[in-house]
């Protein structure tokens, strides 16, 4: 189900950041959200982009999202910077979280980085509203750069918040280092930001104490695919209808099952917001997504064929 909301304000946060303020068009409540959440924003010319909301929980009547302006997008935040005024009525999706905090951890440990600092700003409220034990380290190239700091310093977070601000590359390494070498027990670690930063806390993570169920981290959309080989032609079967079809190496699934008239929900389509999760009942996956858990990949019953491929030559998926 879709959703009418009125932008309301929109302030520019910093050189880059826009934070859109978004309001029910129609005057009734929106439907709740809970901390990590994203909604789906359907653009101007088609685009369907995800976007983390920043605001806190407690809030019925706007949801919040920042938008950094990304020259390497496919368009979705130049388009929102670009396109979308005040005033203007958008259609999104209802809030979705894929990224929630953990209900038993008996810590909260927030890492962020430049605009992947949006969720953890509504965890951030989420938490101090519940008087949890956390902390939040926010890390970005400048003073100028960094996104939502006034927000942060707000004092129902004094106390837990922490800028770390234009550090060198070995010294974002080190400080990392220091804060997830001595994991509390039942501490968990929630992890938003660029590519290299994620992958440098998920490998000392993984290093250290840090069981797999207790990191959970959310990658921005334009990263989803980076680095990406655009890979082999395979075959895909569909179990229920009966269809086979050949993919080749510059096609997805979903774009071939849809010109053949097969219809898959999706939604991003970068691997990042779980629409398009497609049950997979034999062959073996080359998981290409960002959202999937490490544990759901190994067990290769599931696939995102928006963006995911195959190993085997043939897949045979539950459609
Ligand atoms: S459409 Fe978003 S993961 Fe496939």
């Amino acid at each position: 189900m879709t959703l009418q909301v009125r932008v309301q304000r929109i302030a520019q946060e910093t050189a880059e950041v826009r934070v859109f303020k978004l309001v029910p068009a129609t005057g009734q409540a929106l439907p709740p959200f809970t901390a990590g959440a994203h909604i789906d924003v359907y653009l101007p010319g088609g685009l369907v982009r995800p976007y983390s909301l920043c605001n806190d929980p407690r809030e019925r009547d706007v949801y919040c999202i920042g938008v950094k302006r990304e020259p390497a997008s496919r368009g979705g935040s130049a388009t929102l910077h670009a396109q979308v005024r005040e005033g203007d009525v958008l259609q999104v999706s209802e809030p979705r979280n894929h990224f929630p905090l953990a209900p038993n951890a008996t810590h909260h440990l927030l890492l962020g980085a430049g605009i992947g600092i949006t969720p953890l700003l509504a965890m951030g409220h989420a938490l101090a509203a519940q008087s949890a034990s956390y902390e939040l380290h926010d890390f970005a190239r400048s003073q100028d750069l960094m996104a939502f700091q006034e927000a942060l310093l707000q004092p129902q977070f004094a106390g837990h918040v922490h800028f770390h601000i234009g550090l060198s590359p070995d010294t974002v390494q080190a400080t990392l280092d220091r804060l997830l070498q001595a994991r509390r027990e039942g501490a968990h670690l929630y992890l938003c930001g660029p590519r290299p930063f994620m992958d440098a806390v998920r490998a000392i993570a993984a290093a250290t104490a840090w069981p797999q169920d207790a990191v959970h981290f959310e990658y921005f959309t334009a990263d989803a695919l980076a680095g990406q080989a655009p890979g082999d032609r395979f075959t895909v079967r569909l179990a229920r209808s009966g269809g086979e079809y050949a993919i080749p190496a510059e096609r997805s699934i979903v774009q071939v099952l849809s010109e053949q008239g097969v219809e898959v929900f999706t939604s991003c389509e970068q691997g990042v917001c779980g629409t398009c999760i497609t049950g997979v009942l034999e062959g073996t996956p080359d998981h290409r997504d960002s959202y999937l858990t490490e544990e759901e990949r190994e067990r290769n019953d599931t696939l995102m064929p928006c963006v995911s491929r195959a190993c085997s030559p043939v897949l045979v998926l539950d459609i």
